[in-house]
């Protein structure tokens, strides 16, 4: 009755071609036999998991045990995921930052030291600085354009490496694969905030990630309408990171779950179109007398470009721009004008965004000084010329306070 392959099998027996990760999206973690056949897996709500006998309750064999530990729904997220990543397991909490929290609580401890990138998501800054801190987990901030030479910042009780790529706000692209073998020549673990690329434009545990992080509310969602985070690790790492998800209960709820399988099923297309916009725009404002730099790695002139080249099949729709000097207020004007970009933090939906930010107010390994305002931007998947023609309005805005 169910023609699709099912969870784990990876399709075709083990003689076939591994399935390509187009097809996996669309496969992975299915079992309509299991659903009576529906196409999904519906949405379980529960706490409570009845045991026909007391004799099975006291073993807990059961597939499902308890509410907090996994439901037929996230199950199913949890195999695709899991797949998609070439990870051996994944678990699933209620927000991006949340997957971060875990990941690290996963494999830190009292007296450990931590590695982070300067450009890092500045709320993953805050964690370290806030609540690693008083746990006893010293942090060090490191250039993100380091690559080998972090070998000079370990300590003998460097324990763990975070990586991001490209860096948040200003896309700085780090060599993953030499900062991982650096990491595990002196044993360390390596995370990586894998969100603007995802899995399917960069596989994170086949270049040397050991914990690899998503925010599942961007891309997987693809609507703005869920909060996710999705934690996956190598066999190195999993048991640690499923005890630590055990302990915890962070768990993610039903709805937001089902909606991000929902999103999974289409990423890849939407991804395809958000990367061919990106692209266009950023190309479009590199040609603009406004704007000084473009900050997108699959740009030829971007400083990170040889290495996205190398390690990335792909870009998403999140890049910056640095204006020329002018006022701030200038930039804003600019961003006032516009009809089309929304004014809002969380990326990754069908709308186009656009904020102003300014690093130099918290890094502390490195200096910004990148000599003008810096706007980042979403591209969304409306039509490119409706959004170049209302940057032209901005831009008329801008010039009229620059
Ligand atoms: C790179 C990156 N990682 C993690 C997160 C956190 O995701 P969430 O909003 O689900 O906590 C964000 C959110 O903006 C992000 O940009």
């Amino acid at each position: 009755m169910n023609r699709i392959p099912e969870n784990g099998n990876g399709g075709g027996g083990s003689s076939a071609k591994p399935l390509q990760p187009a097809t996996r999206l669309v496969t992975a973690g299915r079992v309509p036999s299991e659903q009576h056949g529906f196409v999904n897996t519906p949405i379980y709500r529960g706490s409570t998991v009845l045991y026909p006998t007391v004799e099975k309750f006291l073993k807990r064999d059961a597939r499902y045990t308890y509410g907090t530990k996994g439901t037929p729904t996230t199950n199913s997220l949890e195999v695709a995921w899991t797949e998609l990543c070439g990870a051996a397991g994944t678990v699933l909490v209620p927000s991006g930052l949340a997957a971060i929290s875990i990941a690290l609580l996963s494999c830190l401890k009292a007296g450990d030291h931590l590695l982070v990138p300067d450009s890092v998501y500045r709320p993953t800054r805050n964690l370290c600085d806030t609540l690693l801190r008083k746990f006893g987990v010293e942090t060090t901030y490191y250039d993100p354009l380091i690559g080998a030479d972090i070998a000079g910042l370990f300590k003998p009780n460097t324990r763990a490496v975070f990586t991001e790529a490209p860096g948040s706000l200003s896309f700085e692209m780090q060599d993953i694969p030499a900062i991982a073998a650096v990491a595990h020549a002196r044993d360390a673990i390596v995370l990586m905030d894998n969100t603007w690329a995802t899995p399917l434009f960069f596989p994170p545990h086949e270049r040397g990630v050991d914990i690899a992080i998503e925010a599942g509310t961007k891309y997987c969602s693809g609507s703005s309408d869920l909060l996710l985070g999705m934690v996956s690790a190598n066999e190195r790492c999993w048991k640690d990171l499923r005890a630590a998800f055990d302990s915890t209960a962070f768990c993610a709820g039903p709805e937001d779950v089902f909606l991000a399988l929902r999103g999974l099923r289409t990423m890849k297309v939407r991804l395809m179109h958000h990367q061919e916009s990106a692209l266009a725009v950023a190309r479009w404002f590199a040609a603009r007398p406004e704007v000084a730099r473009v900050l997108h790695p699959a740009l030829e002139s971007d400083p990170g470009h040889a290495l996205w080249k190398r390690d990335f099949t792909g870009a998403s729709g999140l890049f910056s721009i640095v204006l020329k000097p002018m006022p701030d207020k200038a930039a804003h004007a600019f961003i006032n004008a516009l009809t089309l970009f929304g004014i809002g933090a969380s990326w990754g939906g069908f709308e186009s965004l656009a904020i102003p930010f300014d690093c130099a107010a918290f890094r502390t390994a490195t200096a910004w000084t990148p000599g003008g305002p810096c706007i980042r931007f979403h591209i969304g998947l409306e039509d490119v010329g409706d959004l170049t023609a209302d940057l032209e309005r901005g831009f008329a805005a801008l010039r009229a306070l620059a």
